[in-house]
């Protein structure tokens, strides 16, 4: 929102009010004199004017977490634990996921409560890669890695999958980089050749990998740096 909206939105202040107090460079944001209305604010700012505090500005949180099989990426559940349920942190109703992984599948999950942040994490058009360590039942052909580069028909969306980049690891296992995240998509693609996914962990997303030293289950704040990467 524009600062001189959020100001007018107050009950104290009208919009000449507003006015006269940018200009004499009364108004603050995060300590900084700001006279330009068209100043973008947001609930993490701190606000004030003449002296008075008008808003705290809460905490912008970033996490990242070592997602384990089993947890269901969703804030409530009925049957199954939550990866919510992992964190230690206080308010966590104000928290949300940047992204999903399926109950089964480990790995990266990134959790905010900074919706602007998120939607850069998991908005289609940023392509960001995600990418993922995938285990198979019957060994991995070598017609798969041109398959995923072509893209595959999903009849259900009736779209084609974009070029996803194969790296086998060993006769069962591969790396596969998607550039983005449809419902059950490693699955699926594997599933165009009847081969079963039977483990799957994400290791990255874009340049953020899974931080090593966290075991499943674990959770850390993310860095200024991997914030700033999204
Ligand atoms: N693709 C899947 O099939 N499952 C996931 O959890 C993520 C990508």
């Amino acid at each position: 929102m524009r600062l001189d909206r959020f100001l007018c939105n107050l009950p104290s202040l009208n919009r000449p009010q507003v006015q006269r107090l940018l200009a004499a460079g009364e108004v603050r944001v995060d300590a900084q004199v700001i006279r330009d209305g068209r100043h973008p604010v947001r609930e993490f700012n701190r606000i004030e004017a003449a002296e008075q505090l008008l808003q705290a500005g809460k905490p912008a949180r970033y996490f990242m977490l070592h997602k384990p099989p089993g947890y269901v990426s969703a804030t409530q559940h009925p049957e199954h634990p939550t990866v919510l349920e992992l964190l230690d942190e206080p308010d966590k109703d104000e928290l949300h996921l940047a992204g999903r992984l399926d109950l089964n599948t480990s790995g990266l999950l990134l959790i905010s409560n900074d919706g602007l942040w998120s939607r850069r994490v998991t908005q289609p058009t940023s392509l960001l890669a995600k990418v993922y360590l995938v285990e198979t039942e019957l060994p991995i052909g070598p017609e798969y890695a041109q398959a995923f580069a072509r893209g595959l028909y999903f009849q259900y969306e009736d779209l084609t999958t974009l070029p996803a980049e194969l790296e086998l690891i060993d006769s069962h296992s591969a790396r596969l980089s998607l550039h983005e995240g449809r419902y059950h998509q490693v699955k699926r693609m594997f599933g165009h050749f009847q081969n079963k996914v039977i483990r799957l962990h994400r290791e990255r997303i874009a340049g953020l990998p899974l931080d090593p030293q966290l075991a499943p289950g674990q959770y850390r704040a993310l860095t200024f740096a991997e914030i700033a990467l999204f």
